[in-house]
């Protein structure tokens, strides 16, 4: 059953900590891609609609069941994959149990180019008004991300880099202008881990010029998610010891159980309802360096 499932990985983490001896646990998905799930009242809308849904046996997203079970393992779970595995209903677990999540999306390869590269033209006075991303890759997560539903996911989580550049230049951008973006996907199974990503930027300058700049990049695939893996780990793992207190709140807290910190990291930033994601990546990392300094 579902549940037993749930149990079964509440019980593995257990035993990882027992016999590793490890003090603290940070379980982080870099399992396949799977398809968006549908957000339904009575489902997963709520942390007891969830829970239920899990003991009632209800279709519940294995990465889902994952973070669910870290969350009631007192375990911080970090998302490296695109898809809504924090539903409301495991994002209003995760509070109630003050426990840390992280995602959404390994920002690795072309998103990270993209976010600075846009942040600069937008910034430079350029308005780009087309943005065109290909990919060929031919591992197995190429071959997974060929199934149309799993590539949506992909396809949404790479989308809305540019947005926040955009809408923070209301100078150049109309409130409904902003570029053309598309993203393609395609299996290759010759290139193997060694993904290509090639890009073209089309931007307006002086009396209707335009401006493109296309790039092609190669490199290793895994290469390039495995640092990322490590930071993540290593930085939530180091907001679980700071504590802040306010001058309006002389009480010391945590940060909020949606750990926004790490967005440097991830393509999808999931931020606390309501706060406004920033993708630009330098800002991003003004934001650790404020935290750190
Ligand atoms: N540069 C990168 O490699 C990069 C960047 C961003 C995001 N990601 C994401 O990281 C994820 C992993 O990428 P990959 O290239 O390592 O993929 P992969 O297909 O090589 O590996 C995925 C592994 O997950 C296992 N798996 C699948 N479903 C599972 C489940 N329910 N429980 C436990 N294990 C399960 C599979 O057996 C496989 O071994 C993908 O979602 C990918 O989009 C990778």
């Amino acid at each position: 059953s579902v549940a037993s499932q749930m149990e079964q990985i509440r019980r593995d983490i257990r035993d990882f900590k027992e016999t590793s001896g490890v003090d603290k646990v940070i379980v982080l998905w870099t399992a396949n891609t799977e398809r968006f799930c549908d957000v339904v009242p009575g489902l997963n809308d709520t942390a007891d609609n969830l829970l239920r849904a899990i003991e009632r046996g209800l279709e519940v997203s294995p990465s889902t069941l994952f973070a669910v079970a870290s969350i009631l393992e007192g375990c911080a779970y970090i998302n490296g994959s695109p898809q809504n595995t924090f539903v409301p209903g495991a994002v209003e677990l995760a509070a109630q149990r003050r426990v840390f999540i992280c995602g959404d999306d390994f920002k690795s390869g072309q998103t990270k180019l993209k976010s600075v590269l846009v942040d600069f033209l937008v910034g430079a006075g350029l308005k780009t008004k087309s943005i065109v991303s290909y990919n060929h890759l031919g591992n197995n997560d190429g071959k997974n991300l060929s199934a149309p539903q799993q590539f949506r996911s992909k396809e949404i989580s790479k989308s809305n880099v540019v947005d926040d550049t955009v809408q923070a230049n209301p100078i150049l951008y109309g409130p409904q202008d902003k570029p053309d973006h598309c993203v393609v996907i395609k299996y290759v199974p010759y290139v193997g881990d060694s993904k290509r990503a090639l890009d073209e930027y089309t931007s307006e300058i002086m009396m209707g010029g335009t401006n493109t700049i296309v790039i092609h990049n190669t490199c290793e695939d895994s290469l390039l998610a495995s640092p990322i893996i490590l930071d993540l780990a290593i930085l939530t793992e180091l907001c679980q010891r700071v504590t802040f207190c306010t001058e309006a709140d002389p009480e010391f807290q945590g940060f909020h159980s949606v750990l926004s910190i790490v967005a440097f990291l991830c393509k999808a930033p999931l931020v606390p309802e309501g706060t406004p994601v920033v993708n630009a990546l330098f800002r991003q990392r003004s934001c650790i360096e404020n935290i750190l300094r």
